[in-house]
């Protein structure tokens, strides 16, 4: 790998349900990081992927009434369209199931197996099946009525596991390992999470189950198929399958070369131990080179709990895009959740940020500076031969803010990066205000265009550096000075070159505001479409009175479960969460045409007070409300913004 090329990769996450804020979380860190390193110039190779063997996944795909096969690809899609909402622009999307992984994996455990770090003995243990690993007992961990040990994170039952299984030779590297911390203290950042690490490793390493025998939704163990081979080894092999790794093409041997070793691998607190014990030692025994870094960040928290699927308090992602734009809450969880510190996620904050951060002090000094121009005819907008002591200042104040950026950006800190350059958009503003163009057009016209100029200059710095954070909102930014963003270059020699304050834009009309102004818990989506005159139906002959509406109870509820019902290739049968109205089983028939992961844990709108009927002999107590779209698929009508369940439509 040369200093030029930089490669990136977000865990796998599990597919046993859709992805979440804090999935999502993880995976933005490494785009606006991978958007990043493309603006200054850098080869990058970004990928992220899914976790899609082992038991989780197979119990899921049961409940869902699919073979697992089936079951991940139908949840591939579900990942694949969340990011694509979301502007994630991976490289590479890596599945376990694809066969040049599962090829890699049998690879480097055949390798393991041949060089003498693999053997089999018997294992006993106490399994978490969410987590995908053995816990070892402690007297702080949580038990249940019975006195059982119960998982920490999961606040589930452990299983005790008695079988044979393979072992790899862990405890071997376990001075290699100190020795390459010691080495290597900025392996782990922030820095602090490496003496839990180092702590844990000197407590002493024992060596890993790396087999199961009664997992059969595995890659099959090489010579002894009666075993799959562990997930966590399957998995974090992902970072090499997906660029080559085990594979005897010339071409495949080049992209390995070109991309291994990796620069980050970024992932929240719940999986260092992973990548940074078990990776590193796995990668040791391959003699092959270690990642540089892991990002290590913090979980983003709702109602104070960590957000996971398996606890199931997940916002939902499609919701919040078309509520807030898909922009704005890649701006929010970059900006205000600290990569180093768990952050709460609350609807009120968010709104709050967005209002003043970006409808106020961004979007207006944008729309501000364009309008005073246009109005007073100036669409070419040129650097003066010479600038005021309040501009120089200015740009000095942008060349300061350029190096923090970059500074902060290099060390994977978002957060601390657009903290500064807000700060820079608050002294543009200041500017603007002590300036007062509005004033100087009258009687200075060579002041009022020096301040449009030195605006709009600072305005390209700000959009420039906010495009890895705000892809679509940066493109409008610039495209508002005329100027787009050229892949071709690299921006940090165009930030610290001395032209950087001699650009011409170019003008031509008001942009729409860059961002809505929210009103407080009542969410508009910015791009609404205007509404289309209404149409009189006073006179139409279906018209009905408002003593006809109210008799129809719509209420809101939350759909808890939906399984296909048996016999039947249309209905589903689900149990919806009413509230005062009480938990109601509603079939839809809708199963060809709506996935099941489109409802389950989604708010929905119910008819409350129709009759029951019996369909396929079940009952039905209730009736859900869809939509069409033009595809023929149907759609859950639902509400802009969570409600209490049993929240009656008015
Ligand atoms: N499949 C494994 C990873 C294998 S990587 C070789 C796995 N998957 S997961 O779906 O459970 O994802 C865990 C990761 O999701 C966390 O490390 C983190 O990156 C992200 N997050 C899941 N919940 C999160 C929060 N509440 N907050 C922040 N990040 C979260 O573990």
């Amino acid at each position: 790998m040369s200093n030029n090329t930089f490669y990136i990769t977000t865990p796998i996450y599990y597919v046993n349900a859709k992805p979440h804020l804090g999935t999502l979380y993880s995976t933005l860190i490494a785009d606006t990081l991978a958007r990043w390193n493309r603006l200054m110039g850098k080869k990058v190779f970004f990928l992220t992927g899914s976790d899609e063997h082992g038991q989780k996944m197979y119990e899921q795909a049961a409940k869902h009434g699919m073979s697992p096969q089936q079951f991940v690809d139908s949840m591939d899609q579900v990942f694949k369209d969340a990011w694509k909402t979301y502007q994630i622009d991976y490289d590479g999307f890596i599945r376990t199931t694809d066969p040049i992984h599962k090829h890699a994996v049998s690879y480097f455990i055949s390798k393991l197996k041949e060089q003498g770090d693999i053997y089999k003995a018997e294992y006993v243990g106490q399994y978490c099946v969410p987590c995908e690993a053995f816990m070892t007992l402690s007297s702080d961990m949580p038990i249940d009525a019975h006195g059982k040990p119960l998982c920490p994170t999961h606040k589930r039952p452990l299983q005790e596991i008695a079988e044979e299984s393979y072992f790899f030779r862990l405890s071997a590297y376990q001075d290699q390992l100190l020795e390459f911390y010691e080495n290597n203290p900025n392996f782990i950042i922030p820095k602090e999470r490496l003496h839990e690490v180092i702590a844990f490793v000197k407590s002493g390493l024992k060596d890993l189950s790396i087999s199961r025998k009664t997992v059969s939704w595995g890659v099959p163990f090489p010579g002894d198929p009666s075993h799959t081979v562990y997930v966590w080894g399957d998995a974090l092999t992902n970072y090499l399958s997906a660029i080559g790794y085990g594979q005897s093409s010339s071409q495949a041997q080049q992209q390995f070369a070109t991309w291994w070793p990796v620069q980050v691998h970024v992932m929240a607190k719940d999986i260092v131990k992973f990548h940074a014990v078990y990776w590193p030692a796995f990668l040791m025994a391959l003699k092959l080179p270690l990642p540089k870094h892991l990002l290590v960040h913090g979980y983003i928290l709702v109602d104070n709990d960590k957000m996971s699927k398996s606890v199931g308090n997940a916002v939902d992602l499609n919701l919040l895009g078309t509520t807030y734009g898909t922009d704005q809450i890649r701006y929010y969880l970059m900006r205000q959740m600290a990569i180093t510190h768990d952050g709460s996620f609350s609807l009120e904050d968010l709104e709050t940020h967005l209002n003043a951060e970006l409808a106020n002090n961004l979007g207006n000094l944008l729309n501000r500076t364009v309008s005073l121009a246009l109005s007073n005819k100036v669409l070419k907008v040129k650097a003066p031969s010479h600038w005021s002591h309040a501009s120089m200042h200015l740009f000095h104040n942008a060349e300061e803010t350029y190096r923090a950026y970059w500074d902060a950006m290099s060390h994977g800190m978002i957060h601390v990066a657009l903290a500064h350059l807000w700060k820079f958009i608050s002294s543009v503003n200041a500017f603007f205000h002590e300036q007062k163009p509005w004033v100087t057009v009258k009687h200075d016209r060579e002041q009022f265009e020096e301040t449009i100029s030195a605006t709009c200059h600072s305005l390209y710095m700000i959009g420039v550096l906010l495009s890895p954070v705000m892809p679509i909102k940066a493109r409008e930014l610039l495209a508002a000075l005329g100027k787009t963003i050229d892949a071709a270059l690299n921006y940090d020699t165009q930030f610290r070159s001395d032209d950087c304050w001699n650009r011409t834009f170019t003008l031509e009309h008001t942009p729409k505001p860059l961002f809505a102004r929210i009103e407080p818990a009542v969410a508009t989506a910015p791009d609404v479409p205007p509404a289309t005159t209404p149409q009189a139906v006073s006179g139409h002959q279906d018209a009905i009175n408002i003593e006809d509406v109210t008799k129809v109870h719509l209420v809101v509820g939350t759909i808890r479960s939906c399984e296909p019902v048996t016999g039947s290739d249309k209905l589903y049968k689900m149990q919806v969460d009413l509230g005062e109205y009480g938990q109601r089983q509603i079939l839809a028939g809708v199963a060809k045409v709506c996935p099941a992961s489109d409802l389950i844990g989604k708010q929905g709108v119910y008819v409350a007070n129709l009759k029951p009927r019996k369909l396929m002999g079940l009952e039905s107590q209730g009736m859900m409300l869809f939509a069409e779209d033009e595809q023929g698929m149907m759609r859950m009508t639902t509400v802009g913004y969570p409600v209490k369940n049993g929240t009656r439509l008015r």
